[in-house]
């Protein structure tokens, strides 16, 4: 069903409250968060308001709610991603932590000095650097799966660079960058075959596509609920059950022990026993009611609406003269984010430009420095895109890039 995006704005308080110099807020930045709809607001300042206790340590009333809450919000990301049992869930802060999470738990009790890492050349700075810190922990080696020509994932190079030695593969479900999607099914049975691990990078695709964790029988997943209409600071670690059994905690404090004496301690079951101390309670239930918003327009629609509106922006990026797209230039396997630099303006110029007509981009090397090294600049311009974006939206951020040309040479002159 195609999307009423008058009625989805109408629901996000942002865009009637942030016009500037009389212009409404076209906001193209959701790969780097993703605005909030009123219900989202509203459940996380009525749980303050109204039911607010501690989650998992009183016996009182509102503890014994907030609890139930909080849980169910466990059950409701289970069957968001089809995880077996909430129990493979464990909340952290964000994707950065779930990925540091598995990194230091998994990596350091599994893996020892030689064996290999594959990453690919899309990776976020946040599923680099944990790696990198676990190679000068233990001496393990990080491999990079090349990028085609046309900025896709390198199946054959994949398949080259795996080995008996590799343990873990650790991938994005969608660069943040170029939008690139490699196909995580074919990436994990292959993984699979060699003994290693799969661990997915949900931050951008999850908020998008969704994902089933069954159906690609993944071992990790990480995403963040603020990058899906949540509130910030609640992440997600999907763990298969048997991985999270064999992993010890990192963090030791409250709730991720069964039983403490002076001189030891035994761990709590899954999930609690990577969830140490007080949790981000309301922020979970916001995310809850994300994610119920979410179900409400339809996974399925947001899919379709983004596939039409990436359609439409390679069409418009690609007709317009000056705008030097990066990434791939199809829709298929491409997510609504699309980085690009216009004639020979900086990036950062490009963005101010785009600020003053109230349309906010992102510019930068969007945390993934060695991308751009690949890409052979130092920053782009990178504009992204989410349910409540309509083609109109598109139109304004062309016809204000030609403007903005326009304007910078007449300040030069
Ligand atoms: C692909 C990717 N991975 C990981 C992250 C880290 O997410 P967070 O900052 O929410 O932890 C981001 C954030 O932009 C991302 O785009």
């Amino acid at each position: 069903m195609p999307l009423d995006i008058e009625k989805i704005k109408s629901d996000f308080p942002i865009f009637r409250n942030a016009h500037r110099n009389n212009k409404p807020l076209v906001y193209l930045d959701s790969a780097a968060t993703a605005h909030k709809p009123q219900c989202v607001i509203d459940a996380e300042s009525r749980f303050y308001s109204e039911d607010y206790g501690t989650v998992r340590r009183g016996i009182y009333f509102l503890s014994a709610m907030a609890t139930e809450k909080y849980e169910s919000v466990r059950k409701q990301i289970a069957e968001f991603i089809q995880a077996g049992s909430p129990a493979e869930i464990v909340y952290t802060r964000g994707a950065t932590e779930s990925i540091n999470l598995v990194a230091r738990c998994y990596g350091e009790s599994q893996l020892k000095a030689g064996d290999e890492i594959i990453l690919s050349e899309f990776e976020h700075h946040s599923n680099i650097v944990p790696w990198l810190m676990l190679r000068d922990r233990i001496g393990v080696k990080l491999v990079y799966v090349r990028s085609t020509r046309d900025w896709r994932f390198d199946m054959d190079d994949y398949a080259d660079k795996l080995s008996e030695r590799t343990k873990i593969v650790s991938i994005t479900g969608m660069s943040n960058v170029l939008g690139t999607m490699p196909d995580l099914k074919a990436i994990t049975a292959l993984a699979h075959a060699k003994g290693a691990k799969v661990h997915i990078d949900g931050a951008q695709l999850v908020p998008h596509m969704g994902i089933n964790v069954k159906f690609l029988d993944c071992d990790f997943l990480s995403f963040s609920s603020h990058k899906m209409l949540g509130p910030t600071g609640v992440g997600v670690l999907y763990m298969k059950r048997e991985l999270g059994d064999i992993m010890s905690p990192w963090q030791g404090g409250g709730d991720m022990i069964e039983y403490v004496q002076f001189d030891g301690f035994t761990t709590n079951e899954l999930p609690y026993k990577f969830e140490a101390g007080t949790p981000n309670m309301a922020g979970v239930i916001g995310f809850g009611k994300a994610i119920e918003y979410i179900n409400s327009v339809g996974l399925i629609n947001i899919m379709m609406h983004e596939r039409e509106t990436t359609e439409y922006v390679l069409r418009r990026m690609l007709e317009t003269e000056g705008i030097q797209l990066y990434g791939p230039t199809t829709a298929e396997n491409r997510g609504s984010v699309f980085s690009f630099n216009y004639k020979d303006l900086h990036s950062h110029d490009i963005g101010s430009m785009l600020d003053f007509n109230n349309i906010a981009i992102r510019a930068g090397h969007h945390c993934a420095q060695p991308l751009m090294g690949k890409l052979g600049v130092i920053s782009t311009a990178r504009a992204s895109f989410y349910l409540y974006n309509s083609k109109e939206d598109v139109n304004i951020l062309i016809d204000a890039l030609q403007q903005s040309e326009r304007f910078l040479k007449n300040a030069v002159r």
